[in-house]
């Protein structure tokens, strides 16, 4: 950002008289650096100081009362949490008319999987391996919330998440940095929109920035301790790929990582970000984050945490309003230099320009775009892509109206109108929601299957023996029972975290009670991690896993469990056999001594065993080393079967690229779509490296009996990982490419590098 300013300072000065006529930063035909560089020439210290200052507001804020001489003195450079278009144009009428220099201000709010109409929550989104959904849900967000009058999103949020028990594992893609690059990149697309002229564009912000999601044991704003290669090869990768798609800002994560909170680490927010990547928008802290480091024990006082944090590079304050009250002494005293301030402020200003607000900071997005037709029917698509068909004994699904005549509908998230909608959802209203009853009581009126509905548990810690013994009673007269648990979506998400990653309450019993019943039980689960339900899945005939399912999930699963559509979700989470399994991760490294299939287990263990050698490899003598289902997993009512794995030669050199066809056929009796995912295995390295990697992907849609060729083309470049000594490298040798419809493939072909 300074060598930017620094070059576009000669054209400013050179224009001379002119500019004072005419300010160059209002005329839209200038580059963004040369109308920064102007508007910074212009600004007083407190001036400057306000545009790093984020204050939040009483939600929707009908009255602007105390705020207005704010506002006018340009003290606010965002604001939080407003949520009415009235509000949000009488500020920015403020900002362009009666503050100084008219600097409109960034309104911002938490718009995570929707605004008015909710979609899957973003691990479901990631569980279509669908970008296209991803994006769209995004853009679906985007259009709603600028119609009250929002223009910054705190989202996507990217943070690998490898332990379930983290409630936030809900909010981000899941365990695999390829695949949320992947979406993120699209969420990014789909938020930003066309940005500057186009009014429906929210900026992005790449959360949290970095490492949050390895918070230790599991609980939220815990420490993590992620050595630099792994914060490379891992944690970062989505936040450039993100950044590389126009990402305009970035949230710093509230973790310290080994000891030095993020948002006080200079080498993360400035050497990385600003030096390696060239990111040209602004980081912002996460709420109160600066004043935290006081009580991580790092700073003495708020005068202290700015300077750390604006020195480190952390640029806009959120909500204490820290920077506003202490960076006119910081900068006197030469604590914090000028300088520093004038990056971050052009930083935010550059965000301002090219989002287009100094010309038209107004809200033009009609209200009637909310729950549109055409919202609601790209939230049904995501749902339907999203849920996961983990198991389907004697092709238990789809429900057929010849074999099923009548269907018992129970459990707490049957009709969940609220908990349905999932975690992060401040707009959403449960009003709208298209309950599982709801969606299923229609599709069988339609297709003449009689259905009842016992409520039996009313929530997921409900203690109502009697609501089970009545959906027991109901059981016997129906062919198929559907019993929809999980998680009420409070249990995750920021701060809510499970120790247990077991159904709560007395939810087990009543899939035992009904199973019991000789019935075929299908089970749907709706929650906003991987469960731990090996016995409740054990006692039914099918699964169907739909994390929390947003607006339109009712009639989502609806079309599955009677068959208008397939399932085709992958899971995006490898799901553990047990709690005591988590950190649980597909690409894990393989270690001096892996499991290899001899383990013995605690009942093969002899009486008086000694110290008996029992393998001596990595793995649990209680729980083995196998997840319940691995990464990439899912099934669907088709039958795919892969053939013929094709290389395009043996050996590749280091700037060319593999080519790699299988074929898949549908060899089932119903069309269905199936995610091919490539992988890839480096035989010897520089370092320990994941025993799998995912590579690329495809949703290749099958009608039954079809035969497909796909061809996937895989740079070699994209081999690359972080050496030893923290620099990208390809070696040469031996890799192994395996494709297949999960992580666990074992379909193989053999290359190497020159
Ligand atoms: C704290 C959360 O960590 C962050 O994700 C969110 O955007 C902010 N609060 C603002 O609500």
């Amino acid at each position: 950002m300074a060598a930017i300013l620094a070059a576009i300072a000669v054209l400013s000065s050179s224009a001379g008289e002119k500019i004072e006529k005419s300010p160059l930063y209002k005329d839209a035909s200038q580059p963004i650096a040369v109308r920064v560089n102007d508007l910074l020439g212009r600004m007083t210290l407190d001036e400057k100081i306000g545009q790093t200052n984020q204050r939040s507001v009483a939600v929707g804020m009908h009255d602007l009362g105390g705020w207005v001489p704010q506002f006018e003195q340009g003290h606010i450079g965002s604001i939080m949490n407003v949520s009415s278009p009235q509000v949000a144009d009488s500020i920015q009428r403020i900002m362009l008319n009666k503050s100084r220099l008219g600097i409109p201000v960034l309104i911002a709010r938490d718009v995570i999987h929707g605004y008015k109409t909710i979609f899957p929550i973003p691990l479901g989104q990631a569980a279509t391996f669908n970008p296209d959904i991803a994006r769209k849900g995004a853009r679906v967000a985007a259009t709603e919330a600028s119609s009250d009058g929002i223009r910054w999103t705190f989202a996507p949020m990217l943070d690998i998440a490898r332990d379930a028990r983290w409630g936030r594992i809900a909010e981000g893609c899941g365990e695999d940095p390829y695949l949320t690059g992947q979406m993120g990149q699209a969420m990014v697309e789909g938020f930003q929109g066309g940005l500057a002229g186009d009014p429906t564009s929210l900026a992005a912000c790449a959360k949290h920035f970095v490492a949050y999601g390895a918070a230790e044991g599991g609980r939220d704003y815990n420490s993590t301790f992620v050595p630099e290669r792994v914060l490379r090869q891992t944690y970062l990768p989505p936040f450039r790929q993100a950044i590389d798609a126009g990402a305009l800002t970035i949230m710093a994560s509230f973790n310290d990582n080994d000891g030095i909170p993020v948002s006080a680490n200079r080498h993360l927010l400035t050497d990385i970000l600003r030096g390696e990547w060239k990111f040209p928008g602004f980081v912002v802290s996460d709420c109160f984050a600066v004043r935290e480091l006081i009580s991580h024990g790092v700073a003495a006082d708020a005068a202290d945490a700015s300077r750390q944090t604006m020195n480190a590079g952390l640029d806009m304050e959120m909500e204490t309003g820290h920077y506003l009250e202490t960076m006119r002494g910081l900068i006197e005293n030469g604590h914090v230099s000028e300088a520093r301030l004038d990056s971050a402020v052009a930083a935010i200003l550059y965000v301002k320009f090219a989002m287009g607000l100094f010309e038209d900071p107004f809200v033009h997005t009609p209200q009637s775009v909310k729950y549109s037709a055409e919202h609601l029917a790209a939230a049904k698509e995501a749902a339907l892509q999203s849920a996961i068909l983990l198991k389907n004994e004697n092709n238990t699904l789809p429900l057929k109206p010849n074999r099923i005549n009548r269907i018992l509908l129970t459990g707490p998230l049957a009709d969940a109108r609220y908990d349905q909608l999932g975690t992060w959802i401040f707009d959403g209203e449960k009003e709208h929601t298209v309950t599982l009853r709801h969606g299923l009581d229609e599709l069988c009126r339609k297709k003449g299957i009689a259905m009842d509905f016992v409520e039996s548990l009313k929530y997921t810690r409900h203690d109502n023996l009697s609501g089970i013994d009545a959906a027991v009673t109901a059981a016997r007269n129906a062919d198929a029972i559907v019993v929809a648990v999980g998680e009420e979506a409070i249990f995750s998400g920021e701060g809510h975290c499970m120790a247990s990653l077991n159904l709560v309450g007395r939810q087990s019993e009543l899939v035992e009670r009904l199973s019991a019943t000789g019935k075929p039980v299908v089970m749907v689960v709706m929650a906003g991690r991987p469960l731990t339900i090996k016995p409740e899945i054990d006692r039914s005939a099918a699964v169907l896993y739909a994390f929390h399912p947003g607006t339109m999930g009712g009639p989502a699963l609806a079309d599955l469990l009677l068959g208008v559509t397939s399932p085709s979700g992958k899971t995006p989470v490898t799901f553990p056999l047990t709690t005591g399994q988590v950190p649980i991760y597909y690409n894990h490294n393989n270690t001096g001594r892996p499991a290899n299939g001899t383990e013995i287990g605690l009942d093969g263990i002899p009486e008086d065993a000694g110290n008996t050698f029992l393998g001596c490899t990595s793995y649990y003598l209680d729980a083995g080393h196998k997840p319940m289902y691995p990464f990439g997993y899912g099934l669907s009512y088709g039958c795919f079967e892969y053939s013929d794995l094709k290389l395009s030669a043996g050996e590749y050199g280091k700037d060319q690229t593999i080519k790699a066809r299988i074929t898949v056929a549908n060899n089932g009796t119903m069309d269905a779509t199936e995610t091919v995912q490539l992988y890839v295995r480096d035989h010897v390295a520089s370092v320990t490296r994941p025993v799998k990697e995912l590579k690329q992907f495809r949703r290749v849609p099958l009608r039954k009996g079809e035969k497909q060729t796909i061809e996937f083309e895989l740079p070699v470049s994209e081999l690359s990982y972080i050496g030893a000594d923290l620099r990208p490298r390809i070696d040469s040798g031996d890799f192994t490419l395996f494709i297949g419809g999960n992580s666990e493939t074992t379909l193989s072909a053999i290359f190497s590098i020159k």
